[in-house]
């Protein structure tokens, strides 16, 4: 079987669905693999060292050529993918419905890695994970590095420096990180989020959990693990915790998501107004909405009262080496999971939980039942 890996063509993506090191195993295993020639540069993995893993490195036509697998970051133009193959990447399929209405038009199958479910036995291949737990460290670094004052309490000679103060709004896995890393940089570090699961987790990690604590957030967690849209009613007590904490905080880091839906918006113009000149936010959400008021896609935004509010669309991008080394490990194992060792060739049976929960586009049709209608 032969699996194609091309080179991303969207703005901004620096990532790879392979590494030389995947790319031998995918070998061992019995595949042919094709990287197309310069595919892995922007995130340091040169097409000498695919070649060396026994990748044949050319151009794309010649790397489609024949594929049965295709792998990439995001979901790539349907233009010349042979029919019949089936694409595994990142496919963001509530909101690039249109592409996969292409894929299916020109007999390409799917599999939207972001739609595995999270269950032990795919925890190898979660890509959410592996990518948000990257964007949680490196935006308290991008953080850091915007403010300009020290994370750890210093006493020194010339006087006593205090820890900066860090809050997190949102503790799935991208805040799990940001708790971590802050703590590591020697913040003073207070979180919150909807699912009261993830109290234990801060104090666990040493920080303090800010938490509106109600009938409503006993079940905010849906059987997926997974934040419910609130009520009207707790978004106001929300945002008066909000309005309390705020104000006291050197550095905010917004990741709130709820699948399918806009980000929350969790902290307003006036919330950040009350905020000390040289504070600094990241509002990791900006691309599903924002989570703030007045964020923008990869601008770095300075308000009237010197708060500095930052958000990047692509936030494992901005540690491409690293978040493509996770990244393809999540695909190796994909295909390890469903690789049939006698015909040397993927094998997705339908009945199978993964399969059932990824594979978005088959045979000429959208079949995922969350992209009905
Ligand atoms: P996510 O990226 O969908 O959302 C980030 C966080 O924002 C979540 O913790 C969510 O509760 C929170 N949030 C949503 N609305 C909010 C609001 N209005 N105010 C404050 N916080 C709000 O979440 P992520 O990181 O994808 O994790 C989702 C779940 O999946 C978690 O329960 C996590 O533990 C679980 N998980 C399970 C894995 C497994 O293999 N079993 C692997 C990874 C995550």
């Amino acid at each position: 079987m032969k699996i194609a890996v091309l080179k991303e063509s969207a703005a901004g993506e620096r990532r790879v669905a392979a590494t030389p090191e995947t790319a031998r195993k995918l070998v061992a295993l019995g595949a042919t693999v094709a990287v197309e020639a310069g595919a892995g540069a922007a995130a340091d993995f040169a097409d000498t060292e695919f070649a060396e893993a026994g990748a044949t490195v050319g151009p794309r036509a010649d790397v489609l050529a024949g594929a049965s697998l295709v792998m990439a970051i995001q979901g790539p133009d349907p233009a010349g993918l042979p029919k019949g193959a089936l694409v595994a990447a990142s496919l963001n399929p509530y909101q690039a419905r249109d592409r996969l209405q292409a894929y299916a038009a020109a007999g390409v199958d799917a599999f939207a890695l972001e739609f595995v479910p999270r269950i032990t036995r795919a925890q190898s291949m979660d890509i959410l994970s592996s990518q948000a737990n990257l964007a949680g460290y490196k935006a308290v670094i991008d953080a850091a590095h915007a403010y300009g004052r020290a994370f750890p309490m210093m006493m020194t000679a010339a006087g006593t420096v205090p820890a900066a103060r860090v809050f997190v709004m949102g503790v799935g896995v991208a805040g799990l990180q940001a708790i971590a890393t802050a703590k590591r940089l020697g913040a003073v570090v207070s979180a919150t989020d909807v699912r009261l699961a993830t109290k234990e987790q801060i104090i666990s990690l040493g920080g303090k959990p800010i938490f509106i604590e109600d009938e409503e957030t006993r079940a905010a967690e849906t059987a997926g693990g997974y934040a419910k849209e609130m009520s009207d009613a707790y978004k106001a007590k929300q945002a008066a915790l909000v309005s309390e904490t705020i104000a006291k905080q050197d550095i905010v880091i917004t990741t709130a998501l709820i699948p399918g839906r806009p980000a929350p918006r969790l902290v307003t113009a006036e919330q950040v107004a009350t905020m000390k000149a040289g504070s600094v936010i990241v509002d990791m959400s900006v691309v599903q909405g924002g989570n703030v008021e007045g964020s923008r896609a990869d601008e770095a935004v300075v308000t009237p009262n010197g708060v500095t509010i930052l958000g990047f669309s692509n936030y494992p991008s901005r540690m491409a080496s690293t978040a493509s080394s996770l990244f393809a490990r999540n695909l190796l194992n994909f295909v390890q999971t469903f690789w049939d060792k006698e015909t040397r060739a993927l094998k997705l049976p339908e009945d199978d939980e993964i399969v059932k929960g990824a594979l978005v586009v088959k045979g000429g049709a959208i079949i995922h039942p969350a992209l009905q209608g």
